[in-house]
């Protein structure tokens, strides 16, 4: 009996990622926008989850697609108006929904007033808002950066004679936390929207605010995992943290999760013990890097997945938050390719199946799941090798680096393809009309071809499709504590096609066996669950003596356990 977890409604919740941008265009210029989302909240209540997270929506540029936030407290023309969000939440709020908002507060966008003024003279009042390096100096030790065309994270900059830093492009200039203003500011402007009655945050890059701002040069041929005190996971990023819980948090009931770089399961708790008034939850990355290359993760490689340990990572973190502190779990967001053909299996023949396997999966952990938009229809990757069909700096400024130093440009994006970030971005495909229902003019990142086949549309009129199931399987984990609460316990580990476990809260004990593969698995366990009552199942019998399908997957309710 788990009598030990609290109970917390952000625990029970089901969250539901929309990329605004790709959801619905409502007045015709190929962008999704509010008044879009507005239009489909009876789609988005009927799914059956609970809270919407929205990525940015706030004034921007759009170098990094909202990510370089140039006003916080304004809604990007493009999306509308500050009218039509306080619509939204209403309209979210009406049906039960509760709304998180991203938090980008490791960087601005270069063209944030504050920016625009710190970079002006060196005594300006702003100046300390950001990491600036004096060319005087000599130029700032190397930082290797994520999005910049060169991979530089300092960038120079005349006016002054300096450098400033930016972990992400050049357009997103890093904050600098050390600085009490910076901090007061971002608490004021999340109190801003928790006032305009918003219901939490999911925190970008939030291990980024705090890092060695004495920028010491970086040993030579470090390898990635020990990045961190240089970039992240800083000396007072516990001290920020509590700070912005006492300041903000604790004065509102919302709940809130921080993406996480860099974290392991030995400090884990150190952000997510109530006992320490931090962070409810965070997500880590453990378990999205399989399917790409360990050496440079601009690259696929899909010899790189192996079942029996990605079980044992999710079995690693579950034990973490076994007594203390909560979980997250998610196969699919905007930064990474679509869920189904990354982990399932994106062929005709196991789309469907395979990725209601998935939902399966997500659904039943001891964890708070996060579904991303398209998902609940089986959204594919596009797998696009022409730089043509891109939109996101990441692909197109590696690509152009590559390219400009005489290197294979091409065959990285034909790698790439697979797990680039735009494969998730497209506009969510609603019917078989052109544009997918989604505008009626050409969007700002082409539609799947495959969207006659896969909307929203056609899947409402089919009783057996991904939408169906999934709503299915939401409701399911919100009629029963156990797929919430149950203590969490791998069965059969070392099996290299199913992953199977049991969930046991007081006396139930449920039993979850999930065919990750294109062939039949035998299960070898002595739980006797052959003749058990089946909760849900997304395939008609799903195994025979002991041998499950492709793909299938299965939820058994075995008593006196
Ligand atoms: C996070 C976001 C990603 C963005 C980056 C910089 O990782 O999820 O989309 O590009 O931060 O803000
Ligand atoms: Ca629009």
């Amino acid at each position: 009996m788990q009598d030990t977890i609290h109970k917390k409604w952000w625990k029970e919740k089901v969250v539901y990622q929309l990329y605004p941008r790709s959801f619905k265009d409502a007045n015709g210029d190929g962008i999704g926008d509010l008044k879009g989302i507005i239009e489909k909240l009876d789609y988005i209540q009927n799914l059956g989850i609970d809270v919407v997270w929205l990525n940015p929506v706030y004034e921007s540029p759009n170098d990094d697609m909202g990510y370089d936030i140039s006003d916080y407290r304004s809604i990007m023309k493009e999306f509308g108006s500050m009218d039509d969000f306080e619509m939204l939440v209403k309209g979210l709020h009406d049906r039960g929904i509760k709304i998180i908002m991203d938090l980008v507060v490791n960087h601005t966008s270069d063209e944030h007033r504050w920016f625009k003024e710190s970079r002006k003279s060196k005594d300006n009042p702003y100046r300390n808002y950001y990491h600036w390096w004096d060319a005087e100096k000599g130029k700032p030790p190397y930082r290797w950066s994520i999005f910049d065309k060169e991979s530089n994270a300092w960038k120079y900059d005349a006016a002054t004679n300096s450098y400033y830093f930016h972990i992400f492009s050049e357009k997103q200039p890093d904050l600098n936390w050390e600085n009490p203003e910076v901090r007061y500011e971002v608490y004021d402007m999340m109190k801003f929207w928790l006032d305009k009655g918003i219901d939490g945050f999911r925190m970008d890059v939030i291990a980024c605010i705090s890092k060695d701002t004495t920028f010491p040069q970086m040993p030579s041929n470090m390898p990635v995992g020990e990045w961190f005190p240089y970039y992240a996971q800083g000396p007072h990023l516990h001290e920020y943290l509590q700070e912005m819980n006492r300041e903000v948090f604790s004065k509102y009931d919302c709940m809130n999760v921080g993406e996480m770089s860099f974290i392991t399961t030995e400090n884990a708790l150190l952000f997510v013990d109530e006992d320490r008034q931090e962070l409810q939850t965070f997500y880590h990355f453990d378990n999205t890097g399989d399917g790409v290359s360990n050496e440079n993760f601009m690259y696929a490689d899909d010899s790189n997945w192996d079942l029996v340990s990605w079980k044992n990572i999710f079995y690693k973190w579950d034990q973490v938050f076994e007594t203390k502190g909560w979980g997250t779990i998610y196969l699919g967001n905007h930064d990474m390719s679509r869920m189904v053909s990354r982990f399932g299996n994106d062929s005709e023949k196991y789309r469907s199946i395979s990725a209601k396997m998935l939902h399966t999966f997500i659904l039943s952990m001891r964890a708070t799941p996060y579904i991303y938009y398209g998902d609940e229809i089986g959204m594919t990757n596009t797998n696009h090798t022409n730089i043509e069909n891109y939109q996101d700096l990441y692909t197109i400024n590696y690509y152009n680096g590559l390219k400009q130093k005489g290197e294979d440009h091409e065959g990285f994006l034909k790698s790439h393809a697979k797990i680039s970030r735009d494969n998730a971005r497209t506009p969510m495909q609603w019917d078989h009309q052109t544009q997918a229902g989604f505008s009626n003019v050409k969007p700002w990142l082409a539609v799947n071809a495959n969207y006659k086949d896969i909307n929203v549309a056609e899947q409402e009129c089919n009783p057996n499709s991904v939408l169906h199931y999934f709503r299915k399987m939401v409701g399911l984990r919100k009629s029963n504590e156990t797929l919430i609460y149950g203590k969490f316990d791998l069965v059969d580990s070392t099996n290299e096609q199913l992953f199977a476990f049991t969930r046991r809260l007081g006396n139930e004990m449920l039993l979850v066996v999930l065919n990750f593969s294109d062939s039949p698995a035998v299960l070898i366990t002595t739980i006797p669950f052959s003749n058990s009552t089946i909760l849900i199942s997304n395939i008609e019998h799903p195994q025979i003596d002991h041998s499950f399908k492709p793909y299938a997957a299965v939820i058994y309710k075995i008593y006196n356990k």
